[in-house]
């Protein structure tokens, strides 16, 4: 059978593709936060998952305002990545794992949860970046990648609790899908961070150090705290980080933390990986 074998939550910094794509990592800039990333990846590589399930939000690049759904999976066999306005990054093609992913959908429904599918999808930062993090520049992507995108973009986005509820549901989805796979979670957007409006360039770095402390130890904080809530205390954009309940909720109570790294600055966010396994 599948099991989920880790879980990971990562910041989504466009920016950080790009100093990769643009050999700028050894930059002073990106030097802190790239050098830091080889232990992680090294954990990703002994981990040696099969597939990634990558919770992460569309930018308005596969979705437009005309269609915005709160929970959308890709189905399809390979998704591109997104041309974001300045071309598509010019990485490897993400290549999907079609029935695994009708098995989520199929699962979900008789656990109340209707995933909206998506059958074709390009994928933006939001997919592709944490893929650069995990992986750094390889030829192809070393794993399948089924890219569940989640509404944050267009209040009201779903609620933490929502979010950790689908992680459960998506437990038992790969729990019940009869191949040997090892399945790792990615929840990724945020840290704290706002990019638009009067509290354009809010990071709490209190509230993101607590954020991920809570997430091993009492994660009811961030699973019950309010999207509401999570707006004012790390921003308009922050809200992402519900994306990160639905990797929580995809593991077992008790988790140990493997590795994590936060950095400010990266772009105009805090800059967050945290990466678990089932304790
Ligand atoms: C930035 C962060 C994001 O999460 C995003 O989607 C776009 C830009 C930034 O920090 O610049
Ligand atoms: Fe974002």
């Amino acid at each position: 059978m599948a099991k989920i074998v880790g879980g990971i939550g990562c910041s989504h910094v466009p920016a950080v593709g790009a100093a990769s794509d643009h050999n700028k990592t050894q930059s002073g800039y990106w030097q802190p936060l790239f050098d830091a990333l080889p232990a992680a990846r090294k954990w990703i590589d002994d981990l040696a998952p099969d597939v990634i399930v990558l919770v992460y939000n569309d930018h308005a690049s596969a979705f437009s305002m005309q269609l915005i759904p709160t929970f959308a999976i890709g189905t399809a066999p390979v998704f591109k990545p997104a041309d974001e306005g300045y071309g598509p990054r010019e990485i490897p093609d993400v290549y999907g794992h079609p029935a695994l992913a009708w098995h989520i959908i199929e699962s979900c429904i008789y656990d109340e949860f209707d995933l909206t599918i998506a059958n074709e999808m390009d994928v933006d930062h939001g997919c592709t970046v944490p893929l650069t993090v995990f992986f750094a520049e390889p030829e192809a992507w070393p794993v399948k990648v089924i890219p569940l995108c989640v509404n944050v973009i267009q209040y009201p986005p779903p609620t933490a609790n929502r979010c950790f509820k689908l992680g459960q549901a998506i437990r038992k989805a790969v729990e019940s899908f009869p191949e040997d796979l090892r399945v790792v979670v990615a929840g990724t957007g945020g840290m704290s961070h706002q990019l638009q409006g009067e509290r354009a360039g809010v990071v709490n770095t209190e509230f993101d150090i607590n954020y991920l402390n809570n997430l091993s130890g009492n994660n009811d904080i961030n699973r019950y705290m309010s999207h509401v809530e999570y707006i004012r205390e790390a921003g308009s954009e922050g809200i992402e980080m519900v994306m990160w309940q639905i990797m929580r909720g995809a593991m077992e109570d008790k988790i140990v933390e493997k590795f994590r790294k936060y950095h400010v600055a990266s772009s105009n966010t805090a800059f967050g990986i945290i990466c678990f396994e089932n304790a």
